[in-house]
């Protein structure tokens, strides 16, 4: 086996930078909101693998049973000598791309790339011991800002699965897309997965669990803020709310204060009030129809050359090449 190389984009002052800008922004915006990355601490990414195993979060489930259905298909057009994946996470779904793409023959190298270093690790790590042929790099950084740094040379599929893009809001969404075309070749691919508009019966649960463990995940970027700004948040004190935007087509995910309270952030000089009842936005989770998804990546720059869906239209894959 190889060992897998990890290059640093986001060094942990990069990450504690990057919080201060985000948090004295959105804590002192009306109303406040967090961006998402910042659930994604060790802590973070285990309860967000523990949410993928709840029986109301149907999305990884769907996903995987739906690329295990199509992957051949993906790896005989995509023929990719490098697989990026962008979010990676614990590359769970990812090894039924690998061995189907070292099936067709010609992959030699898996680039998986996160925001979060310790879900890198491990899943570079256990990667390249499953994959002894494969070359692992991992690359932590943020995909919002610095895709100019993944690897070049030799045919690339990008791969974006878990309905992650629905958690960026639509100008970041597009910024991002066009980003992607902008480091790829004409011919080169992406692998696009998300979430499509169902009802909301199915959708609401799947983001407010019985077992509270997304209302535990949602609270960990206030467990973020005290580690990392030396803030002082009572998570106990704010109340997980997950509701159904019909207009936005997105889930969102806040923190409502259960009771009038007030916080400092030591590491900002910053004292932030929320009176009883006060919410602040912590993700959106669009959904998709397929027409919108392929208008967008045909917008960025990308001709659409597959679309797959799960049986009950719950989750679409999309494969698109570059212009
Ligand atoms: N792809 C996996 C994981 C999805 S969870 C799956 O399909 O199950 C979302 C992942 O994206 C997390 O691992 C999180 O750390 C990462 N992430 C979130 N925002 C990010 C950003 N701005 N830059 C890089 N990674 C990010
Ligand atoms: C990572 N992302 C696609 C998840 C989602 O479904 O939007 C994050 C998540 N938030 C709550 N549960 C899961």
């Amino acid at each position: 086996m190889t060992e897998p190389t990890l290059e640093i984009h986001l060094t942990d002052d990069d990450l504690t930078a990057g919080l201060r800008s985000d948090a004295r922004l959105g804590l002192t915006s009306t109303p406040k909101t967090l961006p998402p990355k910042w659930f994604y601490d060790a802590r973070g990414s285990r309860l967000f693998e523990a949410i993928t195993e709840l029986p109301e979060y149907y999305p990884t489930r769907t996903e995987r049973a739906l690329l295990d259905d199509v992957v051949g298909e993906i790896a005989r057009i995509a023929q990719a000598e490098v697989l990026v994946e962008l979010g990676a996470g614990s590359a769970a779904k990812t090894r039924l791309l690998l061995n189907a793409l070292s099936a067709e023959g010609p992959l030699k190298t898996y680039v998986p790339q996160d925001v979060s270093v310790s879900a890198l690790r491990d899943a570079a790590a256990q990667v390249a011991a499953e994959f002894p042929g494969l070359a692992v790099h991992g690359v932590v950084s943020d995909f919002t800002d610095t895709l100019q740094n993944l690897p070049r040379g030799g045919r690339r599929m990008v791969a974006f699965l878990g309905g992650t893009i629905g958690n960026l809001i639509p100008s970041e969404r597009a910024e991002f897309l066009a980003g992607i075309q902008e480091v790829l070749e004409p011919g080169e691919q992406l692998l696009l997965g998300g979430g499509l508009v169902i009802d909301p019966s199915v959708l609401v649960p799947a983001y407010d669990d019985a077992a509270g463990v997304t209302a535990e995940f949602n609270r960990n970027v206030l467990y973020v803020l005290n580690s990392r700004l030396r803030a002082d948040f009572d998570p106990e004190l704010f109340r997980h709310v997950a509701l159904w935007d019909p207009d936005n087509e997105w889930i969102e995910m806040r923190l409502e204060a259960t009771r009038e309270l007030t916080a400092t952030v030591a590491d900002l000089d910053l004292t932030v009030h929320f009176d009883e009842g006060e919410q602040m936005r912590t993700e959106i989770s669009a959904k998709f129809r397929i027409e919108g998804l392929t208008a967008e990546l045909d917008t960025a720059g990308f001709g659409v050359e597959h679309v797959w869906t799960d049986p009950q239209s719950r989750f679409a894959l999309v494969l698109a090449e570059r212009r």
